[in-house]
């Protein structure tokens, strides 16, 4: 079992520990057509009608590009030591390749200064999911070839931003783009193949490999690494008689969630438990990709929104809270969300102990690996109040829980990093366009107006204290 907090003390984190909040390019800029930029995929897909909620675009989005200076003015009032965004790779080469747009990279030289002016340094993610729409024409991430042209896109910009950036992210949870993108297609760039998912996994991990050789080249010296989501799958520890199939099941369910990109990560491998659908076929990987792949990160980004829970029950007939367990689990297993665990509006669960378990498996997965949670937020539904503010305690209350998980995996010897909100501003939430609300600051998208809500005020105060209050006894209604 978990350790549980003395009520009544603030926990600290560790001098130096890193403050921030994240936003990524498309979900922020706007300025699609502006000074030189070519098309994204996710330009491409949200203006294809019913594949965005409501139609939303990033066309105008927080308008950031133009912005800029207030949201770094943002970051500095908050006391914030460090700002993760991401560069738009269609505003570097418009064509994907070939062709460099200088105005493109004169932005994030901009950007950049102004966080320096302000006491803020920049973690630059290169893929944050906007590939140059040139590059899907030509196969997108099922083609080996876009790997290569990224490894060339790193080599450019590190050289152009090395002086500036703090920490290199190399690509963003590439099982979303190969699983939402390629495999269910509810993500640009909104294919349903199989193969095409399975291709995309390994040209993503050796474009985050070969990238990670031409940034080292570029800027020897700076931390790179990347960023996945990870699922910890965790097992109702009271089911009789079933451990054996469960832990089959939680093996399954791991590999699926996390192992497809970890394993490759850290061990050079792909995992044995994964259903053979999704782990890429062997004819793709050509020798000493698995040790590109494997070279060693400086750091591991995480993103945690949520675990999976697994206990025996008949996947045919689904109670309440039920649902059919991943692809390649044997029947008499179901995922669940146990009874005492809150949704966010995005019908995730809440479960910051899951945060706890993961970085403590991380741990011991990678001993001494360093890492940064690079997003970890909720959404919810926020509105400005006659006072014109925003008191999002929903938001407040997931934010302390998941900090108090994060400062009790560092008592417990976990070498965390970094804290980055998910996020600064309230931005286009991919398929679910404006409707979904993240940000610790509100935006009013017909004006651009930012807002910072009471959760900004929060994560300020343990941002500057570097460390967590203790948890109240009981939450505001
Ligand atoms: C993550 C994405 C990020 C944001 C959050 C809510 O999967 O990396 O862009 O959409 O989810």
């Amino acid at each position: 079992m978990t350790n549980v907090t003395p009520p009544d003390e603030a926990l600290p984190f560790p001098a130096g520990f890193t403050w921030g909040a994240a936003t990524a390019a498309y979900q922020i800029e706007g300025a699609t057509d502006v000074d030189g930029r070519g098309l994204s995929v996710w330009d491409t897909f949200s203006r294809t009608p019913g594949k965005v909620r409501g139609g939303d675009t990033g066309d105008v989005a927080c308008d950031s590009y133009r912005r800029y200076p207030e949201d770094a003015d943002l970051l500095g009032a908050l006391g914030l030591s460090s700002y993760r965004f991401s560069i738009s790779w269609p505003r570097v080469f418009p064509d994907g390749a070939g062709r460099l747009n200088t105005a493109g990279l004169d932005h994030y030289k901009a950007l950049l200064d102004a966080l320096a002016e302000r006491g803020v340094s920049g973690a630059a993610t290169l893929f944050h999911w906007d590939l140059p729409q040139a590059l899907q024409d030509r196969g997108g991430w099922a083609s080996r070839d876009t790997a290569l042209r990224f490894a060339d896109y790193a080599a450019v910009v590190g050289e152009a931003l090395g002086d500036r950036v703090e920490r290199w992210i190399t690509v963003n949870e590439p099982l979303v783009v190969s699983h939402l993108g390629y495999r269910t297609g509810v993500h640009a760039p909104g294919l349903a193949d199989e193969a095409a998912a399975a291709a995309a996994t390994h040209h993503l991990l050796l474009g985050h490999g070969l990238a990670t050789a031409a940034l080292r080249a570029a800027v020897p010296g700076t931390p790179v690494g990347i960023t996945l989501n990870l699922t910890p799958v965790l097992v109702d520890p009271n089911a009789n008689g079933s451990a054996d199939l469960l832990e089959r099941a939680r093996r399954v369910a791991d590999a699926t969630h996390n192992g497809v990109f970890l394993e490759p990560l850290l061990h050079g491998r792909y995992p044995e438990h994964a259903p053979p659908a999704i782990v890429p076929p062997a004819e793709l990987i050509r020798d000493g990709d698995m040790a590109t792949i494997s070279a060693p990160l400086d750091f591991l980004g995480v993103n945690y929104y949520r675990p999976q829970h697994l206990r025996a029950g008949d996947p045919a007939h689904l109670r309440l809270r039920e649902f059919p367990p991943v692809p390649g689990i044997e029947g008499g297993v179901v995922e669940y969300y146990p009874e005492e665990m809150e949704l966010t509006n995005m019908d995730w669960l809440i479960d910051p102990d899951g945060l706890y378990q993961l970085l403590v498996q991380l741990a011991a997965d990678a001993p001494g690996l360093p890492l940064y949670i690079t997003e970890n937020g909720r959404a919810a539904e926020d509105y400005l109040n006659p006072a014109g503010q925003v008191d999002d305690r929903e938001r407040v209350k997931y934010l302390h829980q998941h900090l108090e998980a994060c400062a009790r995996a560092v008592g417990a010897g976990v070498n965390l990093r970094g804290y980055y909100v998910w996020s600064l501003l309230d931005n286009f939430e991919w398929a679910y366009g404006y409707q979904k609300r993240f940000g610790i600051v509100y935006v009013d998208f017909p004006t651009g107006r930012r807002t910072p809500k009471a959760s900004a005020a929060f994560y300020s105060r343990v941002a500057r204290e570097n460390a967590v209050p203790p948890l109240p006894r009981s939450w505001p209604a």
